[in-house]
């Protein structure tokens, strides 16, 4: 590391970003591995409730805070046909899950998710199938969903016993469609007019609500990012969002290069921003499309092959992502990003929520809390308002992937309703603490109102089962603040959240 171990920030609460869009704080989950059975479905354990569902894993989203919840894929969407998982539980079919080689029992389906996310105070974002489903599939869920009763589907959801309509506002409109992994990939220009067809049939059902284009799936896609131009250009103005997957790794155990993966999630925010703003220009639209980062986390530790997937048993243990402290201040600068480009990013979905690369790991009996769960939680309860631009004097250090990178990270929000500032700083050195000076140009600060902190000594310490606290984050005595000023040291391998009273 070059430089001082001083840093100075400054923060005006007028130099506002944009809105921080509540959403931002959004999870997913899929019928794989033992997210739906085993995670948030589980009549055998001692935590269900009379529904099934597990009373622990609520409690543990609930403090999670998420606003909305992408269901039912992932890559199981493309095989899906949902008629399979409504009505009668003893007459639903049991199905080859040919995405993720496991059994589908389809006991847990439209409208026990639509419990699910009432309990937990979630709104559902459901997603078409645009494998094998057709436009008409697509168009039927919705009005099954959403219709008043009157109509073929919105009639079988009330036999179902469900009266009234859902009025579920998010959908997206297939999953990862230019991967060659998907069931029933479509080349560009095929998803595109599909994509728009479902798009106008969906909203013919309900003009209220919104839909997702499926974007490319990551940025090292050979038609990244081709696939976005040309799937925009044909479903602009059908569409209000389209969708950004990207899935962060160390495979080669570059600490230095892995703490500075913000720089990535940044490039690809910027280029797709660019894409949008190029395709609004040229389809001469007045209409805006903004991104939904729907899938993102770090996965790497725990990939498939198609060999050993779920050898066609029912909730394998697919991808148990073991996170530990490194991976819990990758999380914590993409949700900088997240604040940072607000004015473009206004929907992200945490992937997955429990079991399946998730912040939460369930036995029959227990629930472990993993080192990524603490940041999400942090960011979602105290992010809010706009986000600030806030201006950073930051000693640098190099990284091979991305040459000299700045050793603190930071992003902060203002709520001009509360009055509360919140500020997230990772410390991305591996080494030293950072002495920081945090300036208030326009306001002095009265109070603070909560400090945490999340560190450690070993990039790779974990929670377990057996050692749950290993990487937690706690609250830290509050700095003093005077005449709109403040010192914090933030030790190496650190994240801290500080809310003040402005
Ligand atoms: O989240 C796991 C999988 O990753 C999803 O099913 C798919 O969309 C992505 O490739």
């Amino acid at each position: 590391m070059s430089q001082s171990n001083n840093a100075k920030i400054f923060i005006d609460t007028q130099r506002a970003i944009s809105d921080i869009s509540p959403l931002l704080f959004s999870g997913f989950a899929e019928h794989m591995g033992r997210c739906i059975y085993e995670g948030i479905y589980d009549p055998a354990s001692p935590h269900a409730d009379e529904a099934g569902l597990r009373t622990d894993v609520m409690d543990a989203l609930r403090d999670l805070n998420f606003r909305a919840m992408r269901y039912p894929g992932g890559n199981f969407l493309s095989g899906y046909n949902w008629e399979d998982g409504v009505g009668p539980v003893d007459q639903r079919p049991a199905r080859r899950d040919l995405a993720w080689q496991s059994i589908e029992s389809n006991e847990f389906g439209t409208n026990e998710f639509m419990a699910f996310c009432k309990k937990i105070s979630v709104d559902p974002m459901m997603a078409v199938n645009m494998g094998t489903g057709t436009i008409q599939s697509a168009a039927n869920l919705v009005e099954y969903c959403n219709a008043p009763v009157g109509t073929k589907y919105a009639n079988l959801r009330a036999e179902h016993g469900f009266e009234d309509p859902y009025n579920v506002k998010y959908w997206c409109i297939g999953n990862e469609m230019d991967g060659p992994w998907q069931i029933g990939h479509l080349e560009a220009e095929d998803y595109g007019k599909k994509a728009r067809e479902a798009a106008k049939m969906m909203k013919w059902h309900d003009r209220d609500i919104k839909l997702v284009l499926a974007g490319s799936s990551n940025i090292n896609m050979p038609t990244f990012p081709e696939w976005d131009r040309t799937v925009l250009e044909i479903a602009w103005d059908n569409v209000d969002f389209h969708s950004m997957h990207y899935y962060a790794m160390n495979t080669e155990d570059d600490t230095p290069s892995f703490l500075a993966m913000a720089a990535e999630f940044e490039s690809f925010v910027d280029t797709l921003s660019a894409v949008l703003r190029y395709v609004k220009a040229r389809n001469r639209s007045k209409h805006d499309v903004y991104l939904s980062w729907d899938e993102w986390n770090v996965w790497y530790k725990a990939r498939l092959t198609k060999d050993v997937e779920g050898e066609w048993t029912k909730a394998p243990h697919l991808i148990e992502e073991v996170y530990n402290l490194e991976d819990a201040l990758v999380i914590a600068q993409w949700m900088n990003v997240f604040l940072r480009k607000s004015d473009v990013l206004k929907m992200a979905a945490l992937a997955q929520v429990v079991n399946v690369i998730a912040p939460i790991l369930t036995t029959t009996e227990g629930l472990l809390k993993q080192s990524i769960y603490y940041p999400f939680q942090l960011f979602s309860n105290m992010a809010s308002g706009k986000a600030l631009d806030v201006v950073v004097r930051s000693p640098m250090y190099e990284t091979k992937q991305f040459g000299d990178m700045p050793v603190l990270d930071v992003s902060a929000s203002y709520n001009e309703e509360t009055g509360n500032n919140a500020i997230f700083i990772v410390n991305r050195s591996q080494t030293d603490s950072i002495t920081i000076d945090v300036n208030w140009q326009d306001a002095s600060p009265s109070q603070v109102v909560s400090a945490h902190q999340l560190s450690g000594t070993d990039p790779k310490a974990a929670n377990s089962f057996e050692n749950p606290n290993v990487v937690v984050a706690t609250p830290i005595s509050a700095p003093d603040l005077a005449d709109g000023k403040s010192t914090l040291v933030v030790p190496p391998l650190s994240f801290t959240a500080l809310e003040v009273r402005v």
